[in-house]
């Protein structure tokens, strides 16, 4: 079990380890999407790559980045991650829509 902390919106949320991160924040009201992402993203498939979060802390609580992942954030920073493909094994602190 771990908390997922959402440090803008100063939320933390439990989740059981296995939890998918995009799932929880959308069912916890938290909003991952930017203004495109919320018209346009997948559903959670890997393939708008619009659900960009910021680990700020406990990256090693999480999957490991999926193929999707590496190809949408070549260029971004090593701890950004697409909310829909990471799974939470304990606790993380995220930042929603960074940059
Ligand atoms: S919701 Fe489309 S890549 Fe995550």
């Amino acid at each position: 079990m771990g908390n997922i902390k959402f440090v803008k919106e100063n939320k933390e949320i439990i989740a059981a380890d296995g939890a998918n991160l995009r799932q929880k924040a959308l069912e916890n009201g938290i909003d991952i999407y930017k203004l495109w992402g919320k018209m346009m993203n997948c559903g959670g498939y890997g393939q708008c790559g619009t659900c960009i979060v910021e680990i700020i802390e406990g990256r090693e609580n999480l999957s490991p980045p999926t193929q999707a992942e590496n190809r949408f954030l070549k260029k971004k920073p090593a701890n950004y991650r697409l909310a829909c493909q990471t799974v939470v094994n304990g606790p993380v602190s995220v930042v929603t829509k960074p940059e």
